[in-house]
């Protein structure tokens, strides 16, 4: 069964047409190159063949490399010659002496789209849902079947880099723009239509850059203006990597040295550039996590089975304030009907607004029409009476955080709801166990996690009551695919798993400022370190009042456990900052910055009065390893706890909800790529110098006598 059908019509034009049967995708495997590459033997030795067209027997064209394959390559010269091997098969492609169309019936990335690039003209379908990009940098890669040299030689330097540096997906239309596709098509046989028009017409055709006269649109990167771009562009890239994604340096590397050479030592280059990222340790995380372990998740390994896929139709939700509009605003996204509830209808009309202020913006911007947006909008009605949360599958409870005032909510409303919903708590610090208990129905009782800004936020951390049953977990699960979010499975435990491991990554700046170490010392570590914000910045954004509310609330649970609690040692600065100083973070205008009514927040000049500085001021990469370690070392703890039950949930639960450094592949990941009996070594030394709370989880001193690693 081959994955390739060829056949040529009356006219000459062989149709290639790309079906491998034994994926859901078409993907870059040696079972559809090899068959692939005898296709293009059969047009190169028949003379009677005029044209070639291009196609997929699949719902999308073809969707890129093979990931399982790369993964597994640690030899460069392998990498080397895997992308040598598909360019020469591109090569012989575009120069076959045949027109060659690209007609693209749905998604082309990647390989997918490098192939269309290798084609002299291309059609797409213009479906939305279409999208055609050079996604490679995503996962730590760069396009290595000649994307880096044919784009710029198609669009301009300028044009070509800015998509690839950011793995930019483009819709048909805007792709029809950028002109990396030629001409658009209304369904298959007006594409297929157009393709042979265009071979027909075009019997000569040659690619741009196999004419002896070619220049690059907008100039090589000699030329004068693409110079000026090259003095900055690196340093801009800088800015937002830090340096820890090899693979844009290696991108602005081939675009810059392609643009001095010819076409082939161009693509010699970037096969090189390829095969150092493809073995890299950058690469291996973020394929491993982003890749490998993400579609584990969405594939639903963590919810159980046996029950059948559950859709919201009807959301109730309970407190309007800043999470509950969010929660109202994604699930009316994806078509759910939402009750909006508030204690008063001002408010409940405040959280509905957030929707329409939102929506407004893409309106504004012409993403959405103004039908569109009332129909949205109709789907959230506002309101201060429970009756009508009658006929709702789903209850989230969004309101103060308050034991009492939940447990009022969660009542009235169970006596309005069917017997059958879930009720669901976006409860931040109180335990679920706890809050079901003023549930009747406990086993129907979940927590559902949501972050801040829900709209933009990609994780939802599930928590598991000590009662909630396995079905109430597959219907949690599936409402946070239905609104389009990763869900991450947590059992129920003091800060779950994403606030607790969270938590000592913001303590651990406020501890090196208690120390004496320079503020803005800080904050740059924690940006080297790969994290989207300094620690210091973090924490006036999540707001200091809710570290110590939730560190007050602790020890009194301690407390009444007859514990006694290991304080952090920067808890004392905390109060020291919300007490006396009275600077609780931004919401207030005031914490570790300033944040000026006109112009941008600054580090705050008293900080050097009240934590003056030490002599002795550590070097950034001792700061980058206590940021670091503390965090691993936490979520290490969680899932040695079972707090968090899977490798896949840890490391993408530090990165979609935290932002964890995501080019170390996930809190788990960064410990297994310094080898977990180092990290062991290194863990206790810095426990010696600060403290306790850096002691080595003893599943990782397990783990490291075994010679094991997360997998
Ligand atoms: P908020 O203060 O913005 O909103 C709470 C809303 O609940 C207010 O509109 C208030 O009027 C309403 N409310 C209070 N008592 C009520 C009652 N008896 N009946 C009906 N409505 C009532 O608070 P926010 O930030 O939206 O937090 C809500 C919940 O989400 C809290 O449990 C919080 O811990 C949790 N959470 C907050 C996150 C955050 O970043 N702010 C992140 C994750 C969870």
């Amino acid at each position: 069964m081959s994955a390739i059908e060829y056949t040529v019509d009356a006219d000459g034009i062989a149709t290639i047409t790309l079906d491998l049967k034994t994926r859901p995708m078409n993907v870059l495997a040696a079972e559809l190159t090899e068959p692939f590459a005898e296709a293009i033997t059969k047009v190169e030795g028949d003379a009677a063949v005029k044209g070639v067209i291009i196609t997929s027997g699949k719902k999308e064209f073809l969707a890129g490399a093979d990931i399982d394959g790369v993964f597994a390559i640690t030899d460069p010269k392998l990498a080397y010659e895997l992308a040598e091997q598909y360019k020469a098969l591109l090569r012989r492609l575009e120069k076959c002496g045949r027109p060659v169309v690209a007609a693209l019936n749905g998604t082309a990335l990647g390989g997918g789209l490098e192939l269309a690039l290798a084609c002299h003209y291309r059609v797409a379908i213009n479906n939305p849902k279409s999208k055609f990009g050079l996604p490679e940098v995503k996962l730590g890669l760069l396009p290595g079947g000649g994307g880096t040299q044919r784009l710029p030689r198609l669009i301009g330097i300028q044009m070509a880099l800015q998509p690839m540096l950011e793995g930019k997906e483009f819709s048909p239309a805007e792709a029809k723009a950028a002109g990396i596709i030629n001409e658009l098509a209304s369904d298959s046989a007006d594409m297929l239509a157009k393709a042979k028009a265009w071979a027909i017409a075009n019997p000569k055709a040659i690619q741009p850059w196999d004419d002896k006269k070619f220049k690059f649109p907008g100039g090589d990167s000699k030329s004068p203006g693409m110079v000026q771009l090259f003095a900055i562009a690196p340093s801009m890239a800088h800015a937002k990597t830090q340096g820890n994604y090899p693979a844009a340096d290696n991108i602005l590397s081939c675009v810059y040295e392609g643009g001095v050479v010819d076409f082939d030592t161009g693509c010699r280059i970037e096969s090189r550039y390829f095969a150092d990222l493809v073995v890299s340790q950058v690469s291996k995380n973020m394929i491993g996590t982003l890749w490998f372990q993400l579609n584990a998740i969405n594939k639903g390994k963590s919810r159980p089975e046996g029950f059948e896929k559950s859709t919201v139709k009807k959301l109730g939700v309970l407190g309007a304030g800043m999470m509950g509009a969010g929660i109202a605003y994604v699930s009316a996204k994806v078509g759910i009907e939402v009750v909006l509830l508030d204690s008063t209808q001002e408010s409940a009309d405040k959280g509905k607004a957030y929707s329409t202020a939102l929506l407004d913006k893409l309106v504004k911007k012409g993403r959405m029409t103004a039908d569109a947006q009332a129909a949205f909008l109709k789907l959230i009605t506002p309101t201060t009476d429970y009756a009508l949360l009658d006929g709702c599958d789903l209850i989230i409870e969004a309101v103060f955080e308050d034991r009492v005032i939940k447990a009022d909510v969660t009542k009235k409303a169970e006596a309005v709801i069917p017997s059958t919903a879930t009720f669901a708590s976006n409860t931040s610090t109180l335990p679920i166990t706890g809050l079901a208990k003023a549930s009747a129905r406990p086993k129907q009782f979940i927590g559902l996690h949501f972050f801040s800004p829900v709209d933009k936020m990609p994780l939802v951390e599930i928590i598991m009551g000590e009662e909630t049953s396995p079905e109430t977990l597959a219907k949690g699960f599936d409402y946070v695919q239905q609104i389009k979010k990763t869900p991450i499975v947590v059992n129920d435990s003091r800060g779950f798993y994403t606030s607790r491991s969270f938590a000592t990554y913001v303590m651990e700046g406020a501890a090196m400022l208690l120390e004496g170490q320079h503020p803005r010392s800080i904050e740059v570590a924690g940006l080297k370190a790969g994290m989207p914000v300094g620690p210091l910045a973090l924490h006036d954004e999540v707001s200091m009042s809710l570290s110590l509310h939730v560190l007050t609330q602790t020890r009194k649970d301690f407390a009444a456990e007859g514990k006694t609690m290991t304080e952090h040692p920067a808890s004392v600065l905390i109060e020291k900052m919300v007490d006396t100083l009275k600077r609780p973070g931004k919401k207030a205008k005031a914490g570790f910055y300033d944040y000026p009514d006109v112009g941008e927040k600054h580090l705050w000049a008293g900080l050097a009065k009240e934590f003056p500085l030490a002599k002795e001021q550590l070097t950034q990469a001792e700061m980058i390893d206590r940021l670091m370690f503390s965090q691993a070392n936490e979520a290490a703890k969680c899932f040695e706890e079972n707090v968090v039950m899977t490798v896949a949930d840890t490391n993408i639960g530090s990165i979609f909800g935290w932002g964890f450094a995501p080019h170390h592949g996930g809190a788990l990941q960064f410990i297994n790529a310094i080898g977990i009996a180092e990290f062991v070594k290194r863990s206790e030394a810095l426990a010696a110098k600060y403290g306790a709370r850096f002691t080595p989880a003893a599943l990782l001193k397990k783990m490291a006598a075994e010679g094991k690693r997360f997998e």
